[in-house]
């Protein structure tokens, strides 16, 4: 089943998780898996302090006992542990299935090192079967979906229960459909360069591993 490989490639990430270090904690349900793993072992006598990249994440951490910290304290993170919605060959990713990209993606970049947990679903030839999600201001935002358009994607406003879906930075999401994805890092300049555009879900040369679950083996893909 696939929540058991996201539960399996979540207790394997746990494994690279030493005493002292501050933890970047990502979102999503297999990094909700991690989170029970960690609170474990924080019980057992394992110190850490985690930064988490949503409120979702922060809020399962403060019932799990996993101490938290922010970046008033620290800009240091040794290890951050995330999901992703596509991971091509070259570990290229797309993120914000859940929303949280733009949190994500500063929690993310500035960790040591990034391991990206998933069940191996999420492993493609080439990206963009999944829409990209581009963090958007909300004003305004029609001119950005105008714009994402002209460099040939189709912008799809996200909504929640039919309300506009808000993210935790008070912005909307665009999920862009552009086919297949050839450049990643080449589509993500392009878009981040339009007024409007917060942050893209394209994470380019980032994770430095990534743990794949299958059928309840494990298999690392790295760079
Ligand atoms: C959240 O915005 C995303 O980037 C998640 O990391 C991604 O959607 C993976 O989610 P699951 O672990 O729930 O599949």
């Amino acid at each position: 089943m696939m929540s058991d490989d996201k539960r399996l490639a979540a207790l394997e990430s746990v494994k690279y998780i030493k005493d002292g270090m501050i933890l970047g904690l990502g979102s999503g349900s297999t990094v909700n898996w991690m989170l029970r793993a960690l609170s474990e072992r924080i019980k057992e006598g394992l110190r850490i302090e985690g930064i988490p990249s949503s409120k979702k994440t922060e809020k399962l951490a403060k019932e799990l006992g996993i101490p938290l910290t922010d970046f008033s304290k620290t800009t240091k993170i040794d290890l951050a542990i995330d999901g992703a919605d596509e991971i091509d060959g070259n570990l290229n990713l797309i993120k914000g299935g859940g929303g949280s990209l733009v949190r994500e993606k500063v929690v993310d970049a500035c960790a040591d090192e990034l391991i990206i947990i998933a069940d191996s679903s999420k492993v493609v030839k080439q990206l963009g079967a999944f829409s990209l999600p581009v963090e958007v201001l909300p004003f305004g935002f029609e001119v950005t979906v105008a714009n994402i358009e002209k460099l040939g994607g189709i912008p799809k406003l996200r909504r929640k229960e039919n309300e506009i879906f808000v993210s935790d930075n008070g912005n909307y999401i665009l999920d862009c459909s552009f086919g297949t994805i050839d450049g990643a890092q080449a589509l993500h300049e392009k878009l981040i360069r339009l007024v409007g555009v917060v942050e893209t879900g394209i994470f380019s040369g980032m994770a430095d591993k990534v743990i794949v679950a299958r059928n309840g083996e494990i298999k690392f893909l790295t760079r």
